[in-house]
């Protein structure tokens, strides 16, 4: 169903409560790609499901992936799990989401553990979870590798309960050294994923 309220096809183009609240004079890199989605998933899917890993570590700033997805699922209709190996984040983050009427499950666990046993359907996966060192320290390129290899896991570990229409949505793309999603990119595009955006986040689908 199509809410113009959400999607950008009138003369006032582009305000939204999305672009109002994150679009940040054109300063967010996450912005673009995450309008793309909400786009797409409103058009795709009512009460979608929305699988996070690696939940909101700040309060302000940096992603706000989890209370973005609350403030869209208040508004919208849809679930959300969020899944973090770090019993104070999510902590943290249910306190700082507790004002959204939102279905929202929070877990504590190790992403790909709990990925592994999901049963359920998904709409729109996004990874953000295993750490990608910005540092000049030692060993650099194997923790960044140790990044990558767990990213790929995570999808490898959800891949089964995708379906065609499923968004799924990379974090911390484009970084030196390839980014978070390097290895999961190479593989979407082995198995017939069709890139929508590649930018800070990357965008992926199976069928347009
Ligand atoms: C970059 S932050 C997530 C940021 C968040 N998506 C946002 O937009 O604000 C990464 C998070 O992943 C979590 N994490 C690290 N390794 C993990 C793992 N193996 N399983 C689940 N979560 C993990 C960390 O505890 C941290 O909170």
């Amino acid at each position: 169903m199509m809410n113009r309220w959400l999607i950008y096809t009138r003369p006032d183009w582009p305000f939204n409560w999305f672009f109002n609240q994150y679009y940040e004079n054109g300063t967010n890199p996450r912005y673009f790609t995450f309008q793309i989605v909400f786009n797409l998933l409103s058009q795709r899917k009512e009460n979608p499901v929305i699988i996070e890993t690696g939940s909101q570590w700040l309060e302000k700033g940096d992603g706000s992936s989890t209370t973005i997805f609350c403030e869209y699922i208040s508004r919208y209709g849809g679930k959300l799990i969020s899944i973090d190996i770090n019993p104070n984040t999510i902590k943290t983050v249910k306190e700082w989401t507790s004002g959204y009427q939102a279905d929202k499950e929070f877990i504590a666990s190790d992403s790909v553990a709990y990925l592994e046993k999901y049963q359920g359907p998904v709409d729109l996966i996004y990874l953000d979870s295993f750490h990608y060192s910005m540092d000049d320290g030692p060993n650099l390129q194997e923790r960044r590798l140790e990044s990558q290899e767990h990213n790929l896991k995570e999808f490898k570990a959800i891949e089964k309960q995708l379906s065609p229409s499923t968004i799924i949505l990379l974090d911390d793309n484009f970084l030196p050294g390839g980014g978070k999603p390097t290895l999961t990119k190479d593989y979407l595009e082995q198995k017939g994923y069709i890139c929508l955006l590649d930018f800070h986040q990357s965008i992926w689908i199976k069928e347009i």
